[in-house]
């Protein structure tokens, strides 16, 4: 349809960018990246009429992007942006270049492999188009910079690199290490917002397997170019290990909501810093303020339960549903990866499967129906009734009702 709709607007349409990339590695990409070489907003505009979808234009970008309902009755994005005309500027004598406005965007690209572009528009439908040499760095498995100030152009690319890195179990080239090291010896990264660092930290957290960056990012000293309490060491790294071991075994059992990883891996990255470290590192990564509490509370939460579960009576379900269920998830999961007590792991995978979900089959209706006069005093029994549940005191609803009437 894009195509078509460039071929009667006469202006090429490209798809760009990590769809093509992973339609060349056989991976799943549901994200449509377009370039158009013409205005881009106006060719949004005509493309989200025909998908009956509507449009955020930014202007000065010239980018904008279309969100429409798709056939499944889901909602999906399509970013279209403008590839203009640019002249490119040679040193000294030699005449200006005019690249072509496609070429000229993929230029500006952080790495070949995402550097690729195929044509929908007019007679060149399905046409790949490769002016780096992304195809052959995909079967050599590598990742390289299209040129030498990519990093001092946009230092999260450092970032970028591991995680693709990690992600496609592909290598950074001899030379992209190289500028990677010099970006690290300009300190380049100090130069980055915290905002900007936090959203590169989570994409990376969200990966199947954060370890292995995490590792790549110490080789490289990056963490402690980010806030020096970041520095691995033997015991956090087992630790980190662990709860990507965690996620993975919590992603395969249970359906969303899935925790927000990156609660859990600043928990790990700082499980050896003193409060003040942590807050500063909370600061230097730009939380909100209400990001910033809830994380120092949880820390402080884990701190005193976690010893607390390992003196647990064996099968005392209810009092370790009262010490879990008021901890956020990612506090339960990190408190699993961090302990060394096989008996308080088993006891916290009880609580995920079966306690956190116990319900009763009597509610306030059945203990007014019992004469109880209506009041707070109802939660109570309620929740007195629950533990009982937990203990396997009462199972059936004949049994909970004789508990609380009792
Ligand atoms: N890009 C870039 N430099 C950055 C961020 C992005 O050059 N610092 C470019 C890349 O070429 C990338 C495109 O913008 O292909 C879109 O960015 P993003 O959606 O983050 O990249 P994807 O490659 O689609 O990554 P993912 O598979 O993680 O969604």
């Amino acid at each position: 349809m894009a195509g078509e709709l460039g071929n009667r607007l006469n202006v090429a349409v490209y798809v760009v960018g990590g769809f093509v990339r992973d339609l060349l590695l056989g991976r799943k990409n549901l994200d449509l990246d377009l370039v158009v070489e013409g205005d881009g907003i106006a060719f949004a505009y005509k493309l989200a009429h025909q998908l009956g979808g509507r449009v955020r234009q930014h202007k000065k970008f010239k980018t904008a992007i279309i969100i429409y309902i798709n056939a499944a009755g889901e909602e999906e994005r399509l970013d279209v942006a403008t590839a203009r005309l640019e002249y490119y500027e040679q040193p000294a004598s030699l005449p200006t270049v005019e690249l072509s406005s496609i070429k000229m965007d993929l230029y500006r690209r952080d790495f070949t492999i995402n550097a690729l572009a195929i044509q929908l528009s007019h007679d060149n439908f399905g046409k790949l188009i490769d002016f780096f040499g992304a195809q052959k760095d995909i079967r050599d498995k590598l990742i390289r910079v299209l040129h030498s100030l990519s990093f001092v152009e946009d230092p999260t690319r450092i970032l970028r690199a591991i995680r693709f890195e990690t992600r496609f179990e592909f290598t950074i080239g001899p030379q992209t290490t190289k500028l990677i090291k010099n970006a690290l010896h300009l300190k380049l990264i100090t130069k980055l917002s915290g905002t900007r660092i936090f959203h590169e930290l989570q994409l990376i957290f969200n990966e199947v397997s954060p370890y292995q960056s995490l590792l790549r990012m110490q080789e490289f000293a990056v963490l402690e170019a980010i806030h020096p309490s970041l520095k691995l060491t033997p015991a956090k790294s087992h630790l980190l290990k662990e709860i990507e071991k965690v996620l993975e075994w919590y992603r395969m059992l249970y359906t969303k909501p899935y925790p927000e990883a990156w609660i859990i891996y600043l928990l790990g990255l700082t499980s050896a810093s003193k409060q003040e470290e942590v807050e500063s590192v909370l600061e230097r990564l730009h939380l909100t303020a209400s990001q910033h509490n809830e994380f120092m509370t949880l820390r402080s939460t884990v701190k005193s339960t976690i010893n607390l579960l390992g003196k647990i009576r064996p099968e005392a379900f209810s009092q370790l549903y009262k010490m879990l269920s008021p901890i956020p998830l990612e506090g339960v999961l990190y408190m699993m990866a961090r302990t060394k007590s096989e008996t308080v792991k088993k006891n916290i995978s009880h609580y995920l499967a079966y306690l956190r979900n116990t319900t009763l089959d009597i509610s306030g209706e059945d203990l007014q129906l019992l004469g109880f006069p209506p009041g707070p005093a109802y939660g109570e029994v309620l929740r007195k009734t629950l533990f009982a549940k937990l203990d396997d005191k009462v199972n059936t609803r004949q049994e909970q009702l004789d508990f609380a009437y009792r």
